[in-house]
């Protein structure tokens, strides 16, 4: 078992939008990835996960996809995308592709040409007449809203029906229930996997079988939920897709599971995906609704950690992506800054499963201090905030909570070095820079040995020199509340690793006898049994 290479290697995910740019647009590019791959080996990095380079009309930066097998001209061209394959396989480190299908863009062709009911397209959407009412105004066909805000369909004029989109209107559903939306997919997937990629990360993929389109519980968030999230149909599909292409190819697949549940993830990981994201470690500092903010407690954190570890053989370790704001402005401290990003770190890459590392969060990139509405671009932060003026929010804290959890904190461009626009681009950047890359930049971090980027690489190392940081047993120790405290275990080699998540000294009662392979303070024993805020200790014990 445990023999993959995802058992062993630190993925990284690079949206490539922000992430580099070669040719001066303000947009990062293919190009500008394949410079930065020496980096990423450096860094230790096994596998990238690229966010959507495909060709697209960016309402969803690329999650709205208009042609799934070419690139945005943003990005490159196809021979720039062979030449990363190539590249990325040279330094042997694996590409995985996103695959966006519970939706397309509505200019995909198949949209296009499946708004006439003779189409051989039509079916491929779901295309309803809706009602109308004694006045003659059209409704749409059940009260279903999209995670955008508002009501789940669209009025098409052309041909007088309605079509569903689960986020925004230029997102429509795939309708999964007609066979040739599946071959299509399996079409899409081999062109890729034949091109030698990897794997998939695959986007909102337990939405995308619907049991029907009746009404759903009203609820604040998400009505219709019920019809369409981890129905009977997708896990059909999605055993569909594994017996006939990934498993000829030996692919791997990470699934975006929204709301997932234990239960759920089990049932996908049989035959059906590799692994699956869940999401309980980044909501624990935000209500049910990712508005309001809540406290951080290091004990929930670490309950939500346990929880999967516990019960889920090989987990997905994160706390970053391009849909979440940065976790040392929500978990960490800025008091603590590089103890903090490097307790994150080590709580990541010294738990059992596959860490991911998202661009910037290896240099502790930091929340931005937007200003105002004006200063994003992330549609559903903009329908959000115009959803609120509408219920007669106040302007100031309309804005408050959109900037609490807006996900363009996370997308502000890659803080490479201090010159003008942090080294991202010579042009002007599609978002703006976060002001802190003065003090927060990769070149800084190289040149200094002890910088949170080091730390990044030095505890990549130690994970990848022995099998027992990667694939040995994993058992929790009780500690105090805030401490992560945890035993690695296979064969004779055997470790502690105790992690304080919290910005308070902490005594504990744990065997530290051995050796300290890493720890995150200069002095190690001021206090044999106490972490002082934020300290990670990961010890051998002979
Ligand atoms: C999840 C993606 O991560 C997010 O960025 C996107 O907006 C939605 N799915 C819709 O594709």
């Amino acid at each position: 078992m445990y023999n993959k290479w995802w058992h062993e290697r630190v993925f990284y995910q690079i949206y490539p939008r922000s992430f580099n740019d070669s040719n001066g647009d303000g947009i990062g590019d293919i190009q500008g990835i394949i410079a930065k791959l020496p980096y990423l080996k450096k860094l230790g990095i096994g596998a990238i996960w690229l966010s959507p380079l495909y060709a697209s009309p960016n309402y969803d930066n690329g999650y709205d996809i208009s042609d799934y097998k070419a690139i945005h001209e943003e990005y490159g061209t196809m021979d720039d995308m062979k030449a990363l394959i190539k590249a990325a396989n040279e330094l042997d480190i694996k590409l995985v592709m996103d695959l966006v299908i519970n939706h397309t863009s509505f200019a995909h062709q198949w949209f296009i040409e499946s708004k006439d009911p003779q189409s051989k397209y039509h079916k491929y959407y779901f295309w309803e007449k809706g009602k109308t009412t004694k006045s003659g105004k059209r409704l749409p066909p059940n009260n279903w809203q999209s995670m955008f805000t508002g009501s789940a369909w669209e009025y098409e004029p052309a041909n007088d029906m309605f079509y569903l989109h689960l986020f925004t209107k230029e997102q429509p559903d795939l309708n999964f229930d007609h066979p040739p939306v599946i071959e299509e997919v399996k079409d899409i997937l081999r062109f890729w996997l034949d091109l030698g990629i990897a794997g998939f990360r695959c986007d909102v993929i337990n939405c995308i079988s619907k049991t029907s389109l009746k009404n759903g519980r009203p609820k604040v968030y998400k009505t219709g939920q019920e019809h369409y999230l981890n129905t009977p149909g997708c896990h059909l599909i999605l055993k569909e897709l594994h017996n006939d292409v990934y498993s000829k190819y030996d692919a791997y697949t990470v699934g975006e599971t929204m709301d997932i549940t234990i239960h759920d993830a089990k049932e996908f990981l049989d035959n059906e995906l590799t692994q699956v994201f869940a999401f309980d470690q980044v909501a624990v500092d935000h209500r049910s609704l990712p508005l309001f903010k809540k406290k951080y407690k290091p004990r929930n954190m670490i309950k939500a950690l346990k929880k999967w570890q516990d019960t889920i053989d090989w987990n997905t370790l994160f706390y970053e992506n391009h849909d979440v704001p940065r976790s040392i402005s929500r978990f960490g401290s800025t008091k603590y800054r590089f103890e903090s990003a490097t307790a994150l770190a080590a709580s990541i890459l010294f738990l059992r499963g596959t860490p991911y590392i998202y661009q910037g969060q290896e240099i502790g990139m930091t929340n931005v201090a937007f200003k105002s509405i004006d200063d994003l671009d992330d549609v559903s932060s903009i329908n959000v905030y115009k959803l609120l003026r509408k219920l007669l929010f106040p302007k100031k804290l309309a804005w408050r909570f959109v900037n609490n959890f807006t996900r363009d904190h996370a997308r502000t461009p890659m803080q490479w070095d201090d010159t003008k626009h942090a080294g991202f681009t010579k042009g002007t950047p599609w978002l703006m820079v976060n002001p802190n890359y003065k003090e927060i930049n990769v070149a800084a971090q190289l040149n200094d040995n002890n910088s949170i980027l080091r730390n990044y690489e030095k505890m990549i190392a130690l994970r990848a020199s022995d099998n027992a940081l990667t694939k040995g047993n994993l058992t929790f120790l009780k500690s105090h509340k805030d401490i992560l405290a945890v035993k690695r275990k296979l064969g004779a080699s055997e470790y502690l690793v105790v992690i304080n998540l919290g910005n308070k000294k902490r005594k504990h009662r744990l065997n530290i006898d051995g050796e300290l392979m890493y720890g995150n303070y200069d002095e190690y024993f001021d206090d044999q049994k106490a972490l002082r805020p934020y300290e990670v200790q990961v010890i051998k014990h002979h």
